[in-house]
């Protein structure tokens, strides 16, 4: 989740671009850069770290023509010199960019040995360089012409010397233009524009644009001139901070189905390629992790034992240092989104100790664990603001799933065929997701049966137990309501005790799984004593919906990957229930985004 801005006018570009980048602020970000036609010539600053950094080192420019970015590292960690903007070899050229190159290791390859000095380990570098390619004399054709041999998505600004002309492009990746008097802006959060602007034009994929003080000018992937009327913002800066949404946790489960996408574009080759795990010598996988990341874990066993047939045990990270210790080498796999938990970079340093070899799966490139392991998977989430964990949690099961299919193919558990099946199946996750936001309005009405309750149950089976613990600890972190997950055979044992009409149960049963049938017999016993039951199951599922007094459809999936689409419902019940209650929801009591003590 970078930030692009623009600006061409009669102001100091420097300071409408900090002003900018300050308003991306909120999105998060590890470094910021510049770049500026100063004197006719093309200046650039960047710096690791907090915006501050950058504004210290900023000299008083004059230039009326530049772009600004901030960084969100994915491909390559974040440092000064992986900082956008990067500059052209002849240094006429300087360009920012959100997104993925997917190509980028075959282009790099090519412009290196057509003698292009590379400065950085990012995948962004090839457009500045391409760019220089086929520049002749017109910025905006020489952008339209790299991004015909860009595979990925983007949002490229690009500024050229002696000029105040800024060409951009999109794809995938937002950018909005901000129309002034003889000055325009450019954005790729409208946040940046609003103190400037209301009047924008959106630009829409496969368009470029250029722009200059008196003027903006679209185009379409072939070529020929757009005309769009501009668009009135309404939004204040707050709320376009989030996007419009009430709060940040809402806007965070509605980029679920992006942070999918990203996850897998990210992974997808890395896992089909085995250039994750490349070794394959382990018997046992353990993984570690806390909170919610320990519940991807528990999904994480159930996939890695369907998919590979690896014997998975699971330790909270706070445990593991203190446990005795296996006897044999294992895989260790630790889970963080952040990469800051203590208690976890405490068992990553403790796996080692006792030799075994470690994988982290987090969400923040050149976080410490990244540096405490031997490997690492990166989900690619983007920044999550909200301290309950959402788009991070969902990233972090699709990791779990791509990890075992990686291991059940290479281990030859899992035929080529039933690999590519499975993978095929995860591609339609960030569908699946959008299914359930469509009719969020849904659960919405759904969070009515719990927003009174002191005392609340999730139940579940199998792949879905962890899911239903997940859920609870979702909705007491937000909603301060006592919630419980419990697997549903073990309600007989002691819980069942507890249950009457002012205890809501939350009850998911998947109609394919195997432990379907035990599920309905469960839901039954619950109600026979008369807690209101909310049901979770597929679409169209009568035999559930008649045991339960309200559902909530998930999209028809496999059994094994049905986590994913509950989530993301239980997700949003706990933020109704929560918003309802008129709760502090991104930022609950007692609690924060990353618990760095132990
Ligand atoms: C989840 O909503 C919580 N914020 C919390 O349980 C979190 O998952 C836990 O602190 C672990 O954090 P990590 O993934 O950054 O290690």
């Amino acid at each position: 989740m970078c930030g692009i801005v623009g600006y061409s006018g009669h102001r100091r570009a420097s300071e409408v671009l900090m002003d900018g980048l300050k308003r991306l602020e909120y999105r998060g970000y590890d470094s910021a850069g510049v770049a500026m036609v100063e004197d006719g010539r093309l200046v650039l600053l960047k710096r690791q770290g907090e915006l501050d950094v950058l504004q210290k080192a900023l000299p008083k420019f004059e230039g009326r023509t530049g772009i600004g970015h901030t960084r969100w590292a994915t491909c390559g960690r974040p440092s000064d010199r992986n900082a956008h903007p990067f500059v052209s070899c002849d240094g006429k050229l300087a360009i920012v960019h959100n997104g993925i190159i997917e190509n980028y290791t075959a282009l790099r390859e090519r412009l290196e040995s057509e003698g292009h000095h590379f400065t950085s380990e990012t995948d962004t570098e090839v457009v500045v360089h391409l760019m220089e390619t086929h520049f002749s004399g017109d910025l905006r054709q020489a952008l339209a012409d790299t991004v015909r041999e860009i595979q990925g998505t983007y949002a490229i600004a690009a500024v050229l010397e002696g000029s105040q002309e800024i060409a951009a492009a999109r794809k995938e990746n937002p950018l909005v233009v901000g129309l002034g008097v003889k000055e325009n802006f450019l954005a790729s959060d409208v946040t940046a524009l609003l103190s400037h602007t209301s009047q924008v034009l959106y630009i829409m994929d496969g368009e470029t644009v250029s722009l200059t003080p008196n003027g903006v000018a679209v185009y379409d992937h072939d070529g020929a001139s757009v005309k769009r009327e501009p668009s009135v913002v309404t939004w204040s800066a707050e709320d376009a901070q989030k996007g419009g949404f009430e709060h940040f946790m809402l806007k965070e489960i509605f980029e679920g189905p992006n942070a999918i996408h990203n996850t897998l574009l990210g992974a997808l080759d890395l896992i089909e390629n085995g250039d994750v795990l490349p070794r394959m010598d382990f018997q046992t996988v353990k993984l570690v992790a806390c909170g919610s990341s320990f519940h991807a874990a528990m999904v994480g066993k159930y996939a890695m034992e369907e998919f590979a047939g690896v014997p998975t045990t699971l330790e909270l990270a706070s445990e593991y240092r203190y446990s005795p210790g296996a006897r044999e080498a294992p895989l260790v796999i630790l889970i963080t989104q952040s990469g800051e938990t203590a208690d976890t970079l405490a068992a990553a340093r403790e796996a080692r100790r006792r030799g075994c070899r470690t994988l982290a799966v987090t969400n923040v490139v050149g976080s410490t664990i990244t540096r405490e392991v031997d490997e690492v998977l990166y989900t690619r989430a983007g920044p999550e603001i909200g301290v309950a964990a959402t788009k991070t949690f969902l990233t972090q099961l699709l990791a779990m799933y791509l990890l075992a299919i990686r291991i059940g193919y290479a281990n030859g558990t899992l035929s080529h065929d039933s690999m590519r099946s499975a993978l095929s199946s995860l591609r339609q996750s960030s569908n699946m997701v959008q299914s359930v936001l469509n009719h969020i309005h849904d659960i919405e009405e759904a969070s009515k049966m719990i927003d009174k309750a002191d005392h609340c149950f999730f139940i579940g089976r199998n792949i879905n137990y962890p899911t239903m613990l997940e859920g609870a600890l979702k909705l007491k972190e937000i909603s301060y309501i006592h919630a419980e997950g419990f697997a549903a055979g073990e309600l007989k044992h002691g819980p069942l005790a507890l249950l009457d009409s002012t205890t809501p149960v939350i009850a998911v049963a998947i109609k394919g799984d195997h432990t379907y049938e035990k599920m309905l017999a469960n839901i039954s016993e619950v109600a026979a004593r008369d807690s209101p039951v909310l049901g979770v199951g597929l679409e169209g599922d009568t035999d559930l919906s008649r045991l339960c007094e309200r559902m909530i459809f998930v999209p028809p999936v496999k059994p094994v990957f049905s986590p994913i689409p509950v989530t993301v419902a239980l997700q949003a019940l706990a933020y109704y229930v929560a918003n309802r209650r008129g709760c502090s929801i991104d930022k609950p009591k007692n609690l924060a985004k990353s618990v760095t003590v132990e």
